[in-house]
């Protein structure tokens, strides 16, 4: 007999950027970081996790193919053995008598192998490919699979943050927050949360701009690192800095203040990436392009004079623009007259709505 379960997870976008590691065993953040989940159909990794006591070793196929030293990885296995840990005794009810039958026993999941098997619907193009959706749909499809039970609130987030750091923001729709932790010693309370659901602030669109369709030249893991070793303007912004950032953005988010989502958004991203330029060497992810995209949007703003749209980059030269369901074909417009040559490749039609995990 074979057990399976299939789940999707959305990919996120921070507004307030997790970078740097506290503690790298447990995988925990220097800072609390803020994300909006975004719901499009083509930006999700969809998981199927099955069990089987014929299996004789965990394997793991990634867009088909399979990853061959995925059962030893260190965030492949903290995410399979973490969920595991809390699977519970399968039952199945009769229908015709409504007797209940236990299928597998708690004791019996441990003993058996999983097979994974993962896609992403990014478009190859975008170079969005992220790890984020991807742990959190394996953390949510093992969930599913063992039925498993969290021994306290946040905890499948605490596994799934162990696979990638931002994929903890991905278990849930809508304005996520992790929150950094470290008062337990096991970490226990660096986990995410809902800060709104998705149908609370319905009118945020998120639009991306593909500047590269490039893998990144340093990984983020590695970059972080990097950073927290040399930077100190890192570890101001960690103690000083985001504190005051995380508080302004939730009270912008519950009064759906643009104005005050949008500047607190850009002034993160342009932080970040100055603890890019103050670690040593530097690290570049923005470019020429992207540099633009700050500009024109400040010009938007300008010529609006209000905040319409704001910007925010990852660890790479795509933008994803925040915006309102009012200006997003103003925006849009703007963005073609900009980019004449090269819309066709900078301008996708990822124009998202928010919404759950599934
Ligand atoms: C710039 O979550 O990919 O996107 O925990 O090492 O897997 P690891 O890092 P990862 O870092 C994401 C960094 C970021 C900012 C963010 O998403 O908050």
């Amino acid at each position: 007999i074979i057990h399976e379960a299939t789940v999707s997870a959305p990919t996120n976008i921070a507004c307030i950027k997790y970078w740097g590691k506290a503690n790298s065993q447990y995988n925990t953040p220097i800072n609390s970081s803020l994300s909006v989940s975004l719901d499009q159909t083509d930006l999700r990794a969809v998981t199927t996790a099955s069990a089987s006591s014929s299996f004789d070793r965990d394997r793991l196929w990634l867009n088909g193919i399979e990853v061959l030293d995925a059962s030893t990885s260190k965030r492949f296995r903290a995410c399979v053995d973490g969920v595991r840990a809390l699977a519970t005794d399968k039952v199945v009810v009769d229908p015709a008598t409504g007797a209940k039958c236990v299928v597998v026993t708690k004791d019996e999941w441990s003993g058996m192998h999983v097979h994974i098997a993962s896609y992403n619907t990014f478009p190859t193009a975008a170079g969005l490919a992220s790890s984020a959706a991807g742990y959190a749909a394996l953390v949510a499809a093992l969930v599913r699979l063992f039925g498993a039970e969290e021994s306290y609130p946040g905890e499948f987030t605490a596994i799934a943050r162990q696979g990638s750091g931002s994929a903890c923001r991905s278990l849930h729709g809508g304005f996520v927050a992790w929150r950094a932790g470290g008062k337990k010693s096991d970490w226990s309370d660096s986990i995410a949360e809902q800060v709104a659901d998705e149908l609370h602030w319905e009118e945020v669109r998120a639009v991306i701009l593909v500047v590269s369709d490039a893998k990144k030249e340093t990984s983020s893991t590695d970059g972080m690192s990097d950073s927290v070793a040399t930077s100190e303007l890192l570890a101001f912004r960690a103690r000083e800095v985001v504190p005051k950032r995380m508080n302004i953005i939730e009270e912008a988010i519950k009064a759906k203040d643009f104005e005050s989502f949008g500047k607190v958004t850009m002034m993160d991203s342009n932080q970040f990436h100055a603890t890019c330029l103050d670690t040593y060497p530097p690290i570049f992810y923005m470019n020429d392009v992207s540099r633009s995209v700050v500009q024109m949007i400040h010009m938007y703003n300008a010529w609006a004079g209000e905040i319409r749209a704001a910007y925010t980059f990852d660890a790479g030269p795509n933008a994803v623009l925040y915006t309102l369901d009012k200006h997003v074909v103003e925006l849009l417009a703007l963005v073609l007259k900009y980019y004449p040559a090269q819309s066709e490749d900078l301008v996708g039609d990822y124009v998202s709505n928010l919404a759950l995990a599934q």
